[in-house]
This record gives structure tokens, sequence and C-alpha cells, in this order.
């Protein structure tokens, strides 16, 4: 197995080259990758009504390098041209060291609806007991509490007329954190009522997953940004006008946004996490008073020789539970390239995210996205010459 993976001319070996300078000669990932990891005795019960499987390619994207260590992103995605793009952002970064990115706390936050004659009132009965009622919480799910997790704390989140919003946050360790959240909160319900006479209506995660953020961070050396006839220093500058674009217009945001979600979600599928959790999350995050925002920052350093971009939102991701553990697929390939913790692999998505966007940005900033695009498309056609 390599552990670079700056592999000149990954892209021109077949699939077969490509496992094998992944993961080494390997019958295990030849059959997984084979039967694309579906086993007809479990598989068909992982959701309903199963007619059988269907393939979409699962590919590696090369030249990642996160908190200086290099990292294979696996991707998959229906749609050409992203994976190389990812490929090539990450090229771009590995000149200035890759990507820093932190993983926040591993934070999933449940809501109460409570029904109740005195919402305020309610509230500090509740918040008085707290410690006592998320102690009735933790023997609930041993498993999370050998790893770190549990209940951490309630939090008034709102009154509305007679209804009381309650807060349950949980350290999630290297889970998602939805079944947990969703198991806690539909515990902690006959506790409220009980204690304040009044009625649980909703009780249920939310996909914001506001204590949840992960930051990422990449230099690109502007010189190597030159597409063309257009030099660095034109495409730098080009860059930070479609940002700022990005900052001031909704529509443009949300085009600028999916370049992002390009590689959030590819990495998302891949790894068999929940692809809408990941999409509300962002969606949310980037949601401001007047509309969309974008969830880059681009800038440039006064010397003008760097052009460094940032992204930070929530990114529910686990390595724990789930199809990422039943997918045999998915738990080989995390296990082969070292994707197993949640915080890394946030780290990770995030960093996948910013390398696609730079080179949406870049193509968009010089000769436009569709030469590359569309020869692609062509290939995928067979229709190239
Ligand atoms: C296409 O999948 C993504 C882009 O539209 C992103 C952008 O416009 O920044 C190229």
């Amino acid at each position: 197995m390599t552990h670079d993976t700056r592999i000149p001319g990954f892209h021109r070996l077949s699939p077969e080259q490509r496992r094998e300078t992944v993961f080494g000669a390997n019958p295990t990932v030849s059959d997984l990758f084979r039967t694309g990891g579906w086993d007809p005795s479990t598989s068909a019960r992982w959701v309903e009504d199963v007619l059988g499987p269907m393939a979409l390619p699962f590919s590696v994207a090369p030249n990642f390098v996160i908190n200086g260590t290099p990292q294979w992103v696996p991707m998959v995605t229906e749609e050409p041209s992203v994976v190389a793009a990812a490929a090539h952002g990450a090229k771009l970064a590995a000149g200035r060291g890759g990507f820093f990115a932190q993983a926040g706390d591993a934070v999933a936050t449940a809501q109460l609806q409570l029904q109740v004659t005195d919402p305020v009132t309610s509230w500090r009965l509740i918040e008085e007991r707290s410690a006592e009622l998320l102690a009735l919480l933790a023997p609930l799910d041993p498993a999370l509490i050998a790893h770190g997790g549990g209940p951490l704390q309630l939090e008034c989140g709102g009154v509305f007329e007679d209804e009381l919003i309650v807060h349950l946050h949980i350290a999630t360790a290297d889970a998602m954190g939805a079944n947990v959240a969703n198991t806690f909160a539909e515990a902690l319900a006959p506790h409220l009522e009980g204690l304040t006479g009044g009625a649980v209506i909703g009780r249920i995660l939310t996909n914001a997953f506001p204590r949840r953020l992960t930051r990422v961070r990449a230099d690109f050396d502007v010189a190597s940004l030159a597409h063309g006839d257009f030099s660095g220093a034109l495409m730098a500058d080009r860059i930070l006008r479609l940002a700022r674009w990005a900052e001031r217009d909704p529509l443009r945001a949300v085009t600028h946004n999916k370049g992002i979600l390009n590689g959030l979600l590819a990495v998302t599928a891949a790894t068999a996490n929940d692809t809408r959790a990941v999409a509300m999350a962002a969606a949310a995050h980037a949601c401001g008073p007047d509309g969309l925002r974008s969830l880059s920052r681009w800038t440039r350093s006064g010397d003008g020789l760097t052009l460094s971009g940032e992204l930070s939102l929530p990114l529910p991701l686990g390595t724990v539970g789930g199809l990422t553990v039943a997918h045999p697929l998915v738990r080989h390939v995390l296990e082969a390239i070292g994707l197993t913790s949640a915080a890394r692999l946030c780290e990770t998505t995030a960093a996948c995210g910013l390398a696609n966007h730079l080179a949406a940005l870049r193509a968009l900033a010089g000769e436009g996205i569709q030469a590359g695009h569309m020869a692609l498309h062509r290939r995928k056609a067979g229709t190239d010459q």
C-alpha cells in the first residue's frame, strides 16, 4: 500500500491498477469491487422493497495532504469532472502544504416541543433538574459512553405562546448521531412531561447540527493558478471577484456553494453517510437574513503571491453506525485508507469540498467550465476521439 497519494499519471491507470496502487495486491478488495459490496443474503434488508443493487462509479481522488498527512479521498458521484476537479484542486493545494482542517467537537442536537401552560416556569424547573435528567439518559447507550460520548446539556431553544422548545446536546464520538439523538429525545420526553405537566409533541434531531462545525483552509501559490492566456495574478483577481459576487448575490451563492457540495456529497455518498443531512446542514449554515450566502471566504496575501480559501460548516458524518459499518465495501475502504475516525472523515470531506470549489472557480475564472466538462462528458458517452 502506498502512503503518498501524489501519483503521477494516476488518472491514466486502469481501475485494476488504481486499486493495486491504493490497496496493494488484495483479493478481498477485488472481490468487493466486483460485487460493489452487495451481498444478496443481507443487503436487500438495508432498506425496503429492494429489487437489487444499482452501480455508481466509486473513485478515489489522489493528491490530498490533510494536516500534513497524505490521504486518499473516496468519492461516489454521477457527475463527470468532479473527481478530476478534486484531484486538481488538491494538487494545487499540496504545493503549499495541502489542507489544514479541524473538525470541531462531534455534537448532535435534538429538539423537544413541549406544550405547557407556563413555558417560562417550566424551563426553570427543567434547568434546575437538568443534571438529573441527563444522568437518566446516559445508561441508554453504554457503547456511546464507553467511546467518550453521552448527553451534554439541556438548553432553552425558544418559547412560542404555550410551547417550550428544549434542546438536548449530545456528544456523539465517532457516530453521526441521528439515532442516539432521537433515542435520547424520546426517552427524555416523559420525564419533561412528568416534571412540567405538559405534553411533548415533536422530539427529533435538528439536521442543522449547530454545534458541529468543521473548518478547513488552504493556501494556493498564485503563480500556479495561471490558465491558458490568463496569468496567475489575473486568475487570482478573477477568483476573488467570483467570490465577491457570491457574497452579494444569493442566486450566485447557490451555485457557488453547489461547487463545494460536489466534493462534500461525493465523499458523504462514498462513505455511506446521510447525503440529505449534510446538504441541509450546509444550506442551513449558509442561510443569512437576506437569503443564501457563500460558505467560503477567499483572500489574497499583501504581497499578492498567495490566494487563501477557507470553509466552515457543520458536517454530520460518522464512521460507526448505519451502513458505514454494515456495507462491506465501505468498511474495507475506510479501514484501508485510514478514515476510521469521524474527525478525520469530517476534515477530509471539508478538504474535498474546498478542492472542488477552487477547481470550479479556477475553471470559471479562466476559459469557462464547459471545455473540460464537455470533454469528460464525451468520454462518458464514448463519443470522444
Ligand atoms: C458545477 O457542478 C459546479 C459549478 O457550477 C460551481 C460554480 O459555479 O462555482 C461550476
